[in-house]
């Protein structure tokens, strides 16, 4: 098994930046476990099914290819809603999960290890990761960047709008039965919401640093890419 990385956390703590910078840093091959979320949330949206029907949403979730997703089509809010309510589903959860672990498992040795983020990475989908961290940041702080990324104006409305919904998120993503939004024991807290992104994605890079050359020994020499 690859070395593996573990980011967890709420909707917009910055966990999909890190984990892209980290990537990149150290040649880890990234899967962004939410969208799989969101593209049984586009085909539920596409073909019109009922977010009721477990049956057809299991069978759906079958068919989703971690390997073909389309970030910019599945950055939407309107499918990030969707892909919160399908993922209070036990089945489709199961399946989705089953996928992200067969993705860290075919990692090649191309690659120096696997960084997978998401809300249960480190307890469910990868419990015996090598670094586990848990990035989190104030609900309004985490709407403004939301306004910002979606480059609309920052009006009062929007951001209410905004907050309201990344209420509404955390608290399905908390509160659900089946591998609930949760901090694992073991993992570090990063708190992003005093720091911008740059100083977060250092301290991350600290942190996956320091554990790669526990992992492989003092004499490793590392490979970080000029970022
Ligand atoms: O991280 P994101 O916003 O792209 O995730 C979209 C939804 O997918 C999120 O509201 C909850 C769900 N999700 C999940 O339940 N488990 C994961 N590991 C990743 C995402």
């Amino acid at each position: 098994m690859v070395f593996s990385v573990a980011i967890d956390g709420p909707a917009g703590a910055g966990k999909g930046t890190i984990a892209k910078y980290i990537s990149q840093k150290f040649s880890f091959a990234h899967l962004d476990t939410g969208l799989l979320y969101r593209e049984v949330g586009r085909l539920v949206i596409e073909e019109s099914i009922d977010t009721l029907d477990v049956v057809r949403l299991e069978t759906v979730a079958q068919t989703i290819d971690p390997g073909h997703l389309d970030e910019k089509v599945l950055r939407n809010e309107h499918i990030a809603a969707i892909a919160s309510q399908v993922a209070i589903i036990p089945s489709v959860r199961r399946v989705l999960t089953q996928k992200m672990r067969d993705f860290t498992d075919n990692v090649t040795s191309d690659f120096q290890g696997v960084i997978l983020d998401g809300r249960d990475v480190g307890t469910v989908i990868l419990p015996g990761a090598d670094v586990k961290i848990f990035v989190t940041a104030d609900e309004k702080v985490r709407a403004h960047r939301r306004t910002k990324e979606m480059s609309i104006s920052a009006d009062v409305i929007e951001l209410k709008n905004i907050l309201e919904d990344i209420k509404t998120r955390d608290a399905r993503d908390q509160n659900r039965q089946a591998d609930p939004l949760q901090m694992a024991v073991e993992a570090i807290l990063l708190d992003t919401t005093f720091y911008d992104i740059e100083t977060v994605c250092r301290k991350a890079e600290e942190i996956v640093e320091h554990a790669l050359l526990v992992y492989h020994g003092n004499d490793y020499m590392l490979k970080t890419s000029v970022c």
